[in-house]
């Protein structure tokens, strides 16, 4: 946790964008895995880790703008509870030690809503995305659970956004340490690869590092030899000689913020010159990436810059072919790369993906392409310090979209098939770093994770 003092200085600034009424913030609850009391790893919400610091279940917090009160509404732990928990803090202790001055018990908050719903004042909530939450909202709010998307407060989601996106210095230090339990976690992968044992034997092992290293890993691990499915969660592979790794993942801190990286590299330690050109022209994207962001810049912008990369370094090596600027501008880049170049990095992965990608990527000025690929896009807007996003362009050899294109004879002035025929099986190649942008530029958080080639060859499986 931070000091009191952030957490009061979050909710001043927030209450200070917001014109008036009453604002809701749920925490998460336990969630069961297989039976009641067998739960997950607890993951509190992040917004509410954002305001209130408190990684506890079963607490709701209320901010009352037009009153300038706060209230943190919860139970405290009886005898039954400490007896397997522990001793616990009161909830009135929580709310102190978090500066807010009012608490209340869990079952007066439906009287305390239906008073601000007689007074006919506005109740804000951000989007909810667990099926519990969902179902208490409904009830708390007599609203129903399919309306609750549409009612939540776009002027509430805009302020958090406001807020959460720009990190300031002590949330950048949580970022640059859980950034180099990322990078502990790759190291590993990369030194323990050998041909012959199981996906799954490295990935435990990264995941073993982020537990020791922070609460866990920030999404699931995504470590395959089939590199082409964007999101491959399947482990159970036997690491072959002239395959390449993907291995896309990061670490959650204890504060509850993220890392993210991608590296692939040949599993037996040697790029093939096929393996070598294709990984090349990635890291060409990957690197101007990070040249070219800085504040005022659109992230579009280094987006498309990154689509040319690609595109002129297929066309170089036949894949493609005619003009590469036109080919990445209308889209054809992407039948090897149909995503965008990155996202919003903060406390959740995605940061605030939960709100609505448009509202976290996206503003009045720049709105999400239509196209195909640049639509994936999730994060266009102008680039401001204090951000921090994800640098990860990508090469992929997809064989269902190879064949869906080629019957449509999509892009045929742009994509040489016949040629693109013969990497089907090569899998696929994505680098990504996390960067922060600075007031001149950006910077790669992290300890140096190695992306050259020279320097894959020199640590894979030693
Ligand atoms: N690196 C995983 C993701 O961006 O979804």
């Amino acid at each position: 946790m931070f000091s009191k003092n952030t957490y009061i200085s979050r909710r001043k600034q927030l209450k200070q964008q917001l014109s008036g009424g009453v604002v809701l913030f749920l925490a998460n609850n336990e969630a069961s895995m297989n039976y009641p009391s067998n739960t997950y790893r607890y993951r509190q919400d992040s917004s509410f880790t954002y305001f209130y610091g408190l990684q506890i279940a079963g607490l709701v917090g209320v901010i009352d703008i037009d009153e300038d009160k706060e209230i943190l509404f919860g139970d405290d732990y009886g005898i039954d509870d400490i007896i397997w928990m522990g001793n616990q803090p009161t909830i009135k202790e929580l709310a102190t030690s978090i500066g807010v001055d009012n608490t209340q018990v869990f079952s007066e908050l439906e009287a305390y809503i239906r008073k601000v719903q007689q007074q006919n004042r506005k109740i804000h909530f951000l989007p909810p995305y667990r099926d519990d939450s969902r179902i208490f909202l409904s009830r708390l709010l007599q609203l129903p659970i399919e309306s609750l998307k549409d009612a939540a407060s776009v002027e509430l989601i805009k302020a958090v956004v406001a807020l959460r996106s720009i990190k300031t210095d002590e949330e950048i230090e949580e970022m640059e340490k859980i950034c180099d339990v990322g990078v502990d976690m790759h190291l590993a992968v990369m030194h323990g690869c050998q041909v012959g044992k199981l996906e799954r034997e490295l990935a435990g092992l990264a995941e073993g590092i982020s537990l020791s290293g922070g609460s866990g890993v920030s999404f699931p691990v995504i470590l395959s030899q089939n590199g082409e499915t964007l999101h491959n969660h399947c482990h159970e592979q036997i690491l072959q000689s002239g395959r390449m790794l993907l291995v896309d993942m990061g670490a959650e801190s204890v504060t509850g913020y993220s890392s993210d990286y991608t590296r692939t590299f040949p599993v037996n330690g040697k790029f093939t010159q096929k393996q070598r050109e294709i990984y090349e022209i990635v890291l060409e994207a990957n690197l101007e990436t990070i040249e070219k962001s800085r504040p005022g810049i659109p992230y579009w912008n280094v987006h498309m810059n990154a689509a040319t990369v690609i595109a002129k370094g297929l066309t170089e090596l036949g894949l493609m072919k005619g003009d590469y600027v036109a080919a990445a501008k209308e889209g054809a880049h992407a039948l090897f790369m149909p995503h965008g170049l990155g996202h919003m990095l903060g406390m959740d992965v995605h940061d605030m993906e939960g709100f609505g990608e448009d509202y976290v990527g996206y503003d009045d000025t720049y709105k999400r392409s239509e196209i195909f690929g640049h639509g994936s896009l999730r994060c266009g807007r102008e680039l401001r310090p204090g951000f921090i996003v994800t640098d990860e362009p990508g090469i992929y050899f997809i064989p269902q979209l190879i064949d869906i294109w080629q019957s449509e004879h999509k892009f045929e002035q742009y994509i040489n098939y016949d040629k693109v025929r013969e990497y089907i099986g090569f899998g696929g190649i994505r680098i990504e770093d996390d960067i922060l942008i600075t007031e001149s530029g950006c910077k790669v958080l992290g300890k140096p994770l190695p992306k050259q080639v020279d320097e894959l060859e020199a640590i894979i499986g030693k």
